[in-house]
């Protein structure tokens, strides 16, 4: 089985190509920058800035490749994606990994989201995680239609969860279950 932590140079559809692989402190910078490209859109992510490189360090270091991964993608020293999973902390959700995405503009539409998303289930699967789970606005059709097509189903909604330019939007919940044969009854 290949190292879901490898490092890999992949082409995307329209020929661009990304070294996919996971992050260190050193990468602060980059995705601070990225971030924060993402963030002052607006209406995809939670966050809006951060707001020094010291809190996107501390953030970063926080990652170990065992409970917690941050993937990049890099077009040479520019990051332009990135994907994350933490693992649960709590006895009661180890088996549960929260999912988060970003692909810059100018770099979205091109398979890059996909392959981050296929490769952070990778690592899931190996890290013998059980289900993973995202939470959506639900605004961003893109990012859902996405996700739906990786098998991931709806399975709540925060109702006006988020305000987007001053409009109430709901919060879409997804997961999905990577192990099913692991999911036994109510105890
Ligand atoms: C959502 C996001 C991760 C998707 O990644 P991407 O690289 O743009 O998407 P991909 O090219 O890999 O396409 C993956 C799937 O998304 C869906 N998709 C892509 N473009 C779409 C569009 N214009 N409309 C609807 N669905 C679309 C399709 O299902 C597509 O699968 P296919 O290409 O096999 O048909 C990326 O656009 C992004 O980061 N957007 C901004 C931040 C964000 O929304 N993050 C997620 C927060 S929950």
């Amino acid at each position: 089985m290949a190292d879901p932590l490898r490092a890999e140079r992949v082409t995307l559809r329209d020929g661009r190509a990304v070294v996919v692989r996971p992050a260190s402190v050193d990468d602060a910078e980059e995705t601070f920058k990225n971030i924060n490209l993402i963030g002052a859109e607006q209406v995809y992510i939670m966050i809006d800035r951060i707001d020094n490189v010291d809190e996107e360090r501390r953030w970063l270091s926080s990652f170990d490749g065992i409970r917690s991964v941050l993937l990049l993608a890099l077009a040479g020293r520019e990051v332009v994606g990135s994907a994350d999973c933490h693992g649960g902390t709590y006895p009661k959700d180890r088996h549960v990994g929260g999912i988060g995405i970003v692909v810059r503009d100018g770099w979205r539409e091109v398979g890059l989201g996909r392959l981050l998303m296929e490769r952070i289930l990778e690592w899931m699967r190996a890290q013998g995680l059980e289900k993973a789970e995202l939470a959506v606005f639900a605004t961003n059709d893109r990012a859902r239609r996405l996700y739906e097509s990786l098998g991931f189903v709806e399975e709540g909604v925060r109702r006006g969860h988020v305000r987007i330019r001053g409009a109430y939007v709901d919060e879409v919940l997804m997961g999905l279950w990577l192990k099913r044969s692991a999911r036994s009854g109510v105890p």
